[in-house]
C-alpha cells in the first residue's frame, strides 16, 4: 500500500504504469497452471518456456480454451496475447470475465481476424444482469500479431476499465444512480478462447476461414491476477472492506488516462453502441457517462 500511496505524487505517465505494475509486484511470469486450466480441447493447447507460455491451436476439428481455477470478485487482470499472424480472418480470440449463472456479468475483449495485412477489430462489451448488446469496436494503433500486447480490466466498485498495454480503451461507470445494473456481487471467472466464427467475425461474415492456413495459433504469457478470490456463495469480498483497487486512485481515471481515451476515441474508435440511434433510438442510460468523455 505504500507504493501505492507514494505513486500518487509521481508524474501522470509515471502513474499510468506503476497503476498497472501494482499487481505485477508478485512474478510477472506466472505459470499458466497455477491459476489457470483447460477448459476443451486439452490437445490444441501447446506449453513452452517451463509452461509459462501457452499457444492455442485452432483447426477446422476444434478451437480451444481454457478458465481460471478460481472465482473473483473485483481486482486487476491481465494477459500478455501475440493474436494469430497473416491470414486471422474469421478466427475470433476472446479475452474475458463472465459469472456462471443466468443473469450474468461479463466483460469481453474479442479480437476479430483479419486477411493478411488488414487490421484486427477490438469489439468490448459488459454484460450486467444478463444484459449486454454494449459493444464499442476500435482499430488497434499497432499490428497485435508481431508481438506481445497487455490486455487487462481492473474491476472495482466505482468503474470497469479495459486497457491495452497502459491505454485505457474504454471504462463503464457504475451507474446504479440511473438505475443500470453494475456487477457487484456476482464472481467471475477468467476466460479465453480462440474459435471460428465465421458466420459473422469478418465484415459481418463475408470473410471466410481459409483452413488451407491452419492450425491457426494464438500465444499467451503473464498471466496476471490481483483480485479477490471468492467461491460463487461466498460474500468474503464484500466484508473484507476496501482493497487496492477501491483506494481513491483507481475510482476514477486521471487526467492523463481521459486524455488517453480521447484520443482511442477520436482516433481508433469504429462503433460506439451510445451513439448508435437505429439501434437505441434512446440513448441506453449508463451512456450519459460515456458522453462526458
Ligand atoms: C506469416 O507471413 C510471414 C511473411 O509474410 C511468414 O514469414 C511467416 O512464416 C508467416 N507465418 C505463419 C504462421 O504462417
Ligand atoms: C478487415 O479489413 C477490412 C478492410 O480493411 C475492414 O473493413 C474491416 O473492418 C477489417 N476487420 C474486420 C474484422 O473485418
Amino acid at each position: 500500500m505504500a507504493c501505492l500511496l507514494w505513486t500518487v505524487s509521481v508524474s501522470f505517465l509515471v502513474l499510468a504504469s506503476m497503476v498497472m505494475s501494482t499487481a505485477p509486484k508478485q512474478a510477472v511470469d506466472v505459470p499458466f497452471s497455477r491459476n489457470y486450466q483447460p477448459t476443451w480441447a486439452y490437445d490444441h493447447i501447446k506449453y513452452y518456456n517451463d509452461g509459462k507460455e501457452i499457444q492455442l491451436l485452432l483447426d477446422k476439428y476444434t478451437g480451444t480454451g481454457f478458465q481460471s481455477k478460481g472465482n473473483y470478485l473485483f481486482g486487476h487482470f491481465s494477459m500478455d496475447i501475440k493474436m494469430v499472424p497473416n491470414d486471422s480472418a474469421g478466427t475470433v480470440t476472446a479475452f474475458y470475465l463472465s459469472s456462471q449463472n443466468n443473469e450474468h456479468d461479463e466483460i469481453d475483449f474479442e479480437f476479430l481476424g483479419n486477411r493478411s495485412g488488414q487490421p484486427y477489430i477490438l469489439q468490448t462489451n459488459v454484460f450486467t444482469g444478463g444484459k449486454g448488446d454494449r459493444e464499442q469496436r476500435i482499430f488497434l494503433w499497432f499490428d497485435p500479431t508481431k508481438a506481445y500486447h497487455k490486455y487487462s480490466v481492473l474491476w472495482n466498485m466505482y468503474q470497469i476499465v479495459f486497457f491495452v498495454d497502459n491505454v485505457p480503451i474504454r471504462v463503464f461507470k457504475n451507474c446504479k444512480d440511473l438505475k443500470v445494473k453494475f456487477p457487484f456481487e456476482q464472481p467471475m471467472k477468467i476466460y479465453s478462447s480462440l474459435w471460428n466464427a465465421d458466420d459473422w467475425a469478418t465484415r459481418g461474415g463475408l470473410e471466410k476461414t481459409d483452413w488451407s492456413k491452419a492450425p491457426f495459433v494464438a500465444a499467451y504469457k503473464s498471466f496476471h491476477i490481483n483480485g479477490c478470490e471468492a467461491s460463487v456463495n461466498d460474500k468474503y469480498c464484500e466484508t473484507q472492506g476496501k482493497r487496492w483497487w477501491d483506494q481513491k486512485e483507481y475510482q476514477d481515471l486521471d487526467a492523463d488516462q481521459y486524455k488517453r481515451l480521447k484520443w482511442v476515441r477520436k482516433k481508433w474508435t469504429i462503433y460506439n453502441y451510445c451513439n448508435d440511434r437505429s439501434r437505441y433510438p434512446t440513448m441506453p442510460a449508463e451512456c450519459k457517462r460515456d458522453r462526458d468523455i
